[in-house]
C-alpha cells in the first residue's frame, strides 16, 4: 500500500550545554533561538521525537517534555499523528525566510554556449553530418554476452581503482606495444570516452593556453574555452594538409602549453598527417617545448586492419596519446584512455580524481571480456569492411551528384569526410533547404573553427547510414548544390 508522503521535516542545530548529555532545555533553547530570528517559517514540521531520541542519544520523554513547554510557549502545535508544527508568528515578528520567487531573481553568469540541436520529432531525418557508426553494425549481442558474463562473476564491486581496472590496463598496454607504441600499464589511465583524456588534461595543465588545429573537433574546442584556455589556431587544409610555416609562427608567438592534434582522419575533415608532418610538429614542440596531446580516435578505423603510426609512436613519452572505444564499439558505453607518462601520471590522475574520482569498474570489465575473448579484434575486421562499403559507397555517390566545382576528401578510412563547396554557396541556405527534405546537415562552424573559417564546407559521415540512406540523402544534397550554383 503506497503511504502517504510526509512533510520533510525542518533542520535544527542543537548545540549540548553541558558536557555529558543532551537536555530539554538544549532543545527547547535552539527551537526558541531559531523562531525568534524569524527563519523557522510557520508550517514547518519538527523532527520527529523519535529522530530527536535517536541522534542525541536521550529518552523519548525528554524530548516530548522539551515539545510539551514549546507548545505551551506557541512556539509549536501539535497535530496528533502528523507530529509538532511551527506556530505561527508572532504580531510584529520579522519573517527573514527568503522564499524560491525571491531567489529566482539571482543571475549566475555562466559561458554562454550555442544552444543544442533541438530534438528529433516525426520522422527521422536523413542525417549526413553524425560522426557515429550506426548501431546495426555495433556488436550488441556479444556486448551483452560479455555484460552477463561480468554479472555472474560478481562484477559489481564496491571498491574501484581511480586510473582503471588494472587488468584492462594491462591488456591496453599489450595491444598498443603490438603496435609500436611502448606503453606501461602503469601509465593508462581509463577515462569515461576520450572527451574525460581530454578534460582531465585541460583540468591538469598549469598553463592555461593552447594551440588547436582549426578546424577541430569542436567539443574540445569548447572543453579549452570553457576553460579560460587561450586558444590559437594551427589552420588545417584538408586539401593540402597543414601549414606548418603558421603553425610554427603561432606556436613561437602564443607559447601554447599543448598542441591539440588528430592524427588520423581528422573530425571534422576525415584528414590524417602524414609522417612527414608528424616529424615536423614534433620538430616544433621539441623547439618550442610545447607539449602535445594526440587524439587518436581513428587509427583502428583504417583498412585491412592495418596501422601507421601515430605520434605517440614517433615521438615517444612525452606526446600524451588519447584514444577511445566508444565510435567502434557503443557510443553509450562512454569508455576511453589516455597513455600518460611517469611524469604526468600523477597530476593526470589527481584531475581525474576531482572530475569524477573513478570510472564504473564493471564498465571496464565487460571492456576486458570482450577484448580478451578476441571479440573486439573480430568486431574490428568486420567493421573495416563495412565502413569500405559505406566509404566507397559515398564517394561514388558524390562522385556522380556533385557538380564539378565541389571537391570533397578522401580519407580511406574513418567515419567521416569533407565536402568543399565554392564560396558562393550559402550553406546555412542550403542546410534549410535539406531540411524541408528531411536531410540534416551538420552546420556547427563556429564550434569548429578557432576564427573565421577558411573553408565553406560540410562534414558527411558515411558510417552512420546504410548504403540506400546515405545515397538518397547525397543525392538530394546534390540537387540542393546545384541549385545554388545555378
Ligand atoms: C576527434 C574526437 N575526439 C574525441 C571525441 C570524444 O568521443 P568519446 O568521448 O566518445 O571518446 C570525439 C567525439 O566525436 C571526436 O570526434
Amino acid at each position: 500500500m503506497l503511504q502517504s508522503p510526509k512533510a520533510p521535516y525542518v533542520r535544527l542545530r542543537i548545540e549540548r550545554a553541558a558536557s555529558s548529555s543532551f537536555s530539554r532545555a538544549d532543545i527547547i533553547g535552539a527551537v526558541r533561538r531559531e523562531y525568534a530570528s524569524g527563519r523557522l517559517p510557520a508550517g514547518s514540521r519538527m523532527p520527529p521525537v523519535r529522530v530527536l531520541q535517536h541522534q542525541l542519544g536521550i529518552s523519548k520523554n525528554t524530548a516530548q517534555e522539551a515539545y510539551e513547554e514549546l507548545i505551551a510557549d506557541g512556539v509549536l502545535t501539535n497535530r496528533k499523528r502528523l507530529g509538532y508544527f511551527v506556530d505561527a508568528p508572532r504580531k510584529h515578528q520579522r519573517i527573514h525566510t527568503p522564499t524560491p520567487a525571491s531567489i529566482a531573481t539571482i543571475k549566475m553568469s555562466f559561458a554562454a554556449v550555442a544552444p543544442a540541436r533541438a530534438p528529433r520529432q516525426g520522422r527521422k531525418p536523413i542525417d549526413l553530418g553524425s560522426v557515429f557508426i550506426e548501431r546495426d553494425i555495433l556488436p550488441m549481442q556479444k556486448l551483452a554476452q560479455c555484460f552477463r558474463a561480468v554479472l555472474r562473476d560478481s562484477g559489481l564491486r564496491a571498491d574501484y581503482d581511480r586510473q582503471g581496472f588494472a587488468p584492462l590496463r594491462h591488456l591496453i598496454a599489450q595491444r598498443l606495444v603490438k603496435r609500436g607504441i611502448p606503453a606501461r600499464a602503469d601509465d593508462v589511465i581509463i577515462t569515461t570516452g576520450s572527451q574525460q583524456a581530454l578534460d582531465i588534461v585541460t583540468r591538469a595543465l598549469d598553463c592555461k593556453a593552447v594551440a588547436t588545429e582549426s578546424p577541430a573537433y569542436g567539443i574540445a574546442k569548447l572543453l579549452f574555452e570553457m576553460n579560460q584556455m587561450r586558444v590559437s589556431a594551427l589552420p588545417l587544409d584538408p586539401f593540402k594538409g597543414a601549414d606548418l610555416d603558421r603553425w610554427r609562427e603561432t606556436i613561437a608567438a602564443a607559447r601554447p602549453a599543448i598542441m591539440y592534434v588528430t592524427s588520423s582522419f581528422q573530425n571534422p575533415t576525415g584528414y590524417s598527417y602524414s609522417t612527414a608532418e608528424l616529424m615536423q610538429l614534433l620538430e616544433l614542440s621539441q623547439e618550442f617545448q610545447c607539449g602535445i596531446v594526440e587524439d587518436d580516435w581513428g587509427s583502428d578505423m583504417l583498412s585491412f586492419s592495418e596501422f601507421r603510426p601515430p605520434l605517440r609512436a614517433l615521438g615517444g613519452e612525452h606526446v600524451l596519446y588519447v584514444n577511445s572505444f566508444t565510435k567502434k564499439l557503443l557510443p553509450s558505453l562512454r569508455i576511453g584512455y589516455l597513455l600518460a607518462n611517469e611524469a604526468t601520471r600523477e597530476p593526470l590522475l589527481a584531475a581525474k580524481q576531482v572530475a569524477t574520482l573513478a570510472n564504473p569498474p564493471i564498465i571496464d570489465a565487460v571492456l576486458y571480456e570482450f577484448i580478451s575473448r578476441g571479440y573486439y579484434d573480430a568486431h574490428l575486421r568486420s567493421l573495416q569492411a563495412e565502413l569500405d562499403v559505406r566509404y566507397k559507397a559515398c564517394l561514388d555517390a558524390l562522385s556522380a551528384t556533385m557538380p564539378p566545382e565541389v571537391r570533397w576528401t578522401t580519407p580511406g578510412g574513418g567515419p567521416v569526410l569533407w565536402l568543399e563547396l565554392p564560396p558562393r554557396v550559402d550553406i546555412q541556405k542550403l542546410a534549410a533547404e535539406l531540411a524541408t527534405k528531411d536531410v540534416r546537415v551538420d552546420l556547427r562552424t563556429a564550434s569548429w573553427f578557432v576564427g573565421e573559417p577558411h573553408l565553406n564546407g560540410l562534414r558527411i559521415g558515411y558510417a552512420s547510414l546504410p548504403t540506400q540512406r546515405l545515397r538518397q540523402g547525397l543525392d538530394l544534397l546534390g540537387r540542393a548544390v546545384k541549385r545554388a550554383l545555378a
